[in-house]
């Protein structure tokens, strides 16, 4: 960030808001910047009054109108930080909203740099396009490596090896620099060393207090998905695109997939499998609390998911019905939260076409009638898949993995005839249908049989059925617009056949 507040201030602008709940190291980038240009710098916050950095002088000032005042009384060229910017904005009282366009006037003829910190928040509308805004990238390894070797030196504890490290500084990636410290210091309590897999937790504990990421651990991989071959082949290509030998290799950041369908039919199974074969985390981000209910707030939930994720690649986003986040936006009444939710849908669209990190994003939806068009689009991702349901050679596949799950031998039932008697099944109703099945057995101490089982199809009722209008309603869409995810080998096209006469 000192190198882009530096070319700020050399250029003349007069209104930074530096967005970030780091105030100390962005403080550090600012103190950094003032320094390699040579030029004073002024502090103010509510509690310490105004600082004049290089004197150490301070004067008192108790409020941001105030300050503002004062700033016309320092030396020409300075930067000037103002603390508390956020909260103190919050009300929009027209009074400061007037005094700062004036301040900003008068800062952009004398030199000056007025760096606003404070969380993200929506700018009142005068003031938007007069301050320019920069956001403050969570730390990359080398901060939290100093994180890192300061608590090691004040603990007296000895630097692991670097390839411990290595991993210690990735299972980090993501947290701020005091998330950071807290989970390397709890690590010492708990353990007497640093731990990876304990930093790892505390950054699952973290993501997940924010409410909107969830860093999820998974054991499936693709031996846990019956059928879907095409998609699990592509997968299987794929999986080292996301590594940095591909980029060395010049090959560009892939987007990620969009996976339509039937529900129940693995398409979730399928996104935590993708994390499995790229072997990066997974993060899940639950789409429908992406629009918070405050406007401005789903803004800064956006772009806080989007830092994350990136601080975090290489991983897998994976984001579960996302119809439910992005449903609506565009459609017919969707313009009641002053257009919030086609912003950050905006955002968000923007993202996933020009990424410049490792995040191959999964979406998976059920209904694509909910869908805004952009989003199917098939340039923005590198695949859009459709998932059916599966037909009889997939079905028993899906048999003999869920008896296997239940612990059982999949020999000892004829999975052929079960994928037979099991026609218009997701994998969710087969799964169900053998738990209901090894009720039946548990419920008279013994073993489910074919005759159970054969029993339970009997009286179910597949969604397929209830569902059968929309499903063919999404089967319709999906040709010529999505892969079939189970599309077998199509024969090579024959040659074309010239007659020269
Ligand atoms: N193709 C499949 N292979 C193996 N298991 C499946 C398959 N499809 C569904 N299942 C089972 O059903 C469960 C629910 O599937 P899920 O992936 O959540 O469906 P979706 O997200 O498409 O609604 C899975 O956890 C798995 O146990
Ligand atoms: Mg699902």
């Amino acid at each position: 960030m000192k190198d882009q507040l530096t070319r700020y201030a050399r250029a003349g602008y007069a209104g930074l808001f530096l967005c970030t709940s780091e105030e100390v190291r962005a403080e550090a980038e600012v103190k950094a910047a003032a320094e390699s240009l040579g030029r004073p710098l002024h502090a103010w916050s509510l509690t310490t009054g105004f600082i004049d950095t290089t004197s150490g002088t301070v004067r008192d000032c108790p409020d941001l109108l105030t300050a503002l005042e004062q700033v016309e009384s320092i030396d020409d060229d300075c930067l000037v930080l103002l603390r508390d910017f956020g909260a103190l904005l919050e009300d929009r009282d027209p009074l400061l909203v007037r005094k700062l366009l004036d301040t900003l006037h008068h800062a952009k003829s004398a030199g000056k740099m007025l760096l606003l910190l404070g969380v993200w928040k929506p700018l009142p509308a005068e003031l938007e396009r007069e301050i320019t805004r920069l956001d403050l990238e969570l730390p990359g390894p080398g901060i939290l490596g100093m994180v890192l070797d300061h608590l090691l030196t004040s603990a007296g504890i000895g630097s692991p090896p670097p390839e411990i490290r290595e991993v210690i500084l990735r299972a980090a990636g993501g947290l701020t620099t005091v998330e950071a410290e807290n989970a390397f210091a709890l690590s010492l309590v708990e353990t007497g060393s640093i731990q990876p897999s304990l930093v790892a937790r505390e950054k699952a504990r973290a993501l997940k207090s924010g409410g909107l990421l969830e860093v999820i651990e998974t054991k499936e991989s693709l031996d846990s998905i019956g059928g879907l071959e095409a998609l699990k082949a592509w997968l299987i290509q794929r999986s080292e695109a996301i590594t940095q030998r591909a980029r060395d290799y010049g090959l560009p950041i892939p987007k990620g997939m969009l996976v339509l369908g039937v529900p129940g039919t693995g398409k979730s199974l399928t996104a935590k499998a993708t994390a499995s074969v790229f072997g990066v985390p997974l993060l899940k981000l639950d789409a429908g609390r992406l629009f918070g209910g405050l406007v401005g707030q789903s803004e800064a939930n956006v772009r806080s998911v989007i830092q994350t994720a990136e601080a975090i690649s290489p991983c897998v986003l994976w984001i579960d019905e996302i119809e439910k986040g992005f449903g609506g936006v565009g459609g017919s009444g969707g313009s009641t939260d002053g257009g919030t939710s086609a912003r950050v849908f905006g955002t968000m669209l923007n993202w996933l076409q020009d990424k410049t990190h490792p995040v191959f994003v999964v979406a998976t939806a059920n209904d694509v009638s909910k869908l805004p068009p952009e989003m199917l689009r098939k340039g923005r991702w590198d695949e859009l898949w459709f998932v059916d349901l599966p037909d009889t050679r997939e079905r028993t596949a899906i048999w003999d993995l869920v008896i296997e799950k239940y612990g059982r031998d999949k020999t000892a039932f004829d999975t052929v005839v079960l994928a037979r008697a099991s026609e218009l099944h997701t994998g969710a109703e087969i799964e169900a249908a053998f738990v209901e099945a090894l009720h039946r057995g548990f419920a008279e101490e013994r073993e489910p049989t074919e005759l159970d089982l054969g029993e339970v199809l009997n009286e179910s009722v597949p969604l397929a059925v209830s569902m059968s209008e929309s499903i063919e309603r999404l089967r319709h869409w999906a040709k010529g617009r999505a892969r079939h995810a189970s599309a077998k080998e199509t024969p090579p096209r024959r040659g074309r056949k010239l007659n020269l006469g």
